[in-house]
């Protein structure tokens, strides 16, 4: 097993995360359990920011909040210095009621609703980014409202494809997002934005796509969106900004590279040369440089713990080993087919030896995390360590089957504390009403 960032396994063979005893942690909060290393999240956005700044100059990183959303991640972007992206209404109000300075927030979404520009508005969102065909009238009317001037950016669409899963992919020609370049729209969407009176055209902004490795198509995309900058600058408009989204991959199985921190920088090392060159070469205004990770700055920084439950054997076909959550805390291999790597976090020293099937809690025959890995003999009780699952896991959980979404927990220099609170079976019902119908 490869173990990342402050993971180890102690002398009592035991996975140790942040200095904190897993099987303690499971004592202490239960599980299944949500277990976050704080110091690998600060420790990206650190490296990512010192890059930009190193390499580039003026810049930052958005951190891309869908991947995980919570007080205290935010919390975390606020120390940090970090921007963030934010999809939603209620990213905006979990991220204002953190504290954060929200004109460091950048608003996308393919509808945005009038509630969240509403919001967007009364927060300070700092930046609304443009991507629908009527969302510059429909921002300029608020932004109207408010008696203010408001930063957008227009997402545009570079028809870059970048090598990964197809339904994760939001750049190809037939998307929901953005505008393309070669058809004329988004040109013709930025001009709209600057005959607003109340908008102020601040720059452009596209994404490739997720769990991206092809380093290629980032370059491409670098290269795509500094022409449009130049097109754009000899039609007399001025870009002072370029978004590049996020879309770094992340170590899930050994199938997929597996970079420390220092070797993650070389993505944006890499964007950063790239745009240097571009911005040299064509003779372009230099842009200040966003970039928009997520899952880069908090998937490698979780891990799921679970209770090992029902085993069932069948023989010469399937050994499905059952643990108490499944997908309502990580829907990743139901709708991606997304896999994982495990450890038996309570005997992290004892020798794999025998290949078995990871089966969730819930009704639903896809509700599997894990397929074939090998692990020790696992018996009820075991506590078994899912990696990986810092991004797109709370953020997409559910209460299917009404089972209760786990607990977040942060770990950092042998601390733990709740990020998120358990939910508890009244939560489940408290919103519930029996209607007066009869
Ligand atoms: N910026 C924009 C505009 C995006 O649409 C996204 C992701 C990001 C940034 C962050 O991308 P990241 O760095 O996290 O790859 N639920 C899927 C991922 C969907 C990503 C959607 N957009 C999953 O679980 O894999």
């Amino acid at each position: 097993m490869n173990y990342r960032s402050t993971m180890k396994v102690n002398d009592k063979g035991h996975l140790e995360i942040g200095g904190c005893d897993c099987v303690g942690l499971a004592e202490k909060y239960g599980t299944p359990l949500y277990v976050m290393d704080e110091e690998y999240v600060r420790s990206v956005c650190r490296a990512f920011r010192q890059t930009i700044a190193q390499t580039y100059g003026e810049g930052n990183m958005a951190y891309a909040s869908k991947a995980f959303s919570c007080k205290a991640i935010y919390n975390i972007m606020k120390q940090e210095g970090t921007c963030i992206d934010v999809v939603s209404g209620g990213e905006i109000y979990t991220a204002a009621s953190a504290g954060f300075d929200m004109s460091r927030a950048f608003f996308h979404g393919n509808n945005k609703l009038d509630g969240e520009l509403d919001l967007a508005m009364q927060a300070g969102v700092g930046t609304i980014v443009v991507d629908a065909a009527d969302d510059a009238e429909r921002i300029n009317e608020y932004a109207k409202k408010y008696g203010r001037v408001q930063k957008v950016l227009v997402r545009v669409n570079p028809g870059v494809e970048a090598h990964t899963h197809s339904y994760i992919q939001t750049a190809k020609v037939d998307s929901k997002f953005g505008f393309s370049i070669k058809s004329g729209a988004a040109e013709k969407a930025i001009k709209d934005v600057a005959s607003r009176s109340n908008l102020k055209f601040s720059g452009v902004h596209c994404h490739i796509g997720s769990q991206i490795f092809d380093r290629s198509a980032f370059a491409l995309a670098v290269d795509v969106m500094t022409d449009f900058i130049k097109q754009l600058q000899e039609d007399g408009i001025t870009v002072d900004v370029l978004n590049l989204g996020g879309g770094f991959g992340v170590h899930y199985t050994e199938e997929d590279p597996k970079y420390n921190v220092g070797e993650y920088c070389d993505y944006v090392k890499l964007l950063t040369q790239t745009l240097s060159d571009c911005v040299e070469r064509k003779k372009i205004k230099k842009p200040v440089f966003i970039i928009e990770p997520g899952r880069a700055i908090v998937g490698e920084a979780g891990v799921t713990l679970y209770s090992v439950g029902a085993i069932k054997d069948i023989e010469g076909v399937r050994k499905y080993v059952a643990i108490d959550g499944g997908m309502t805390d990580n829907i990743r291999p139901a709708l991606y087919e997304a896999k994982y790597e495990a450890v038996l976090a309570n005997r992290a020293n004892d020798k794999p030896e025998e290949v078995v099937t990871i089966a969730g809690k819930c009704c639903e025959s896809g509700d599997i995390i894990i397929k074939d890995i090998k692990l020790p003999k696992a018996k009820r009780g075991d506590l078994l360590a899912v990696f990986t699952t810092g991004a797109y896991c709370y953020s997409m959980a559910s209460n299917y089957n009404r089972n209760v979404i786990p607990p977040v927990v942060f770990v950092r220099g042998g601390k733990s504390g709740y990020a998120v609170r358990p939910q508890t079976y009244e939560d489940l019902a408290r919103l519930d009403v029996i209607p007066d119908t009869e």
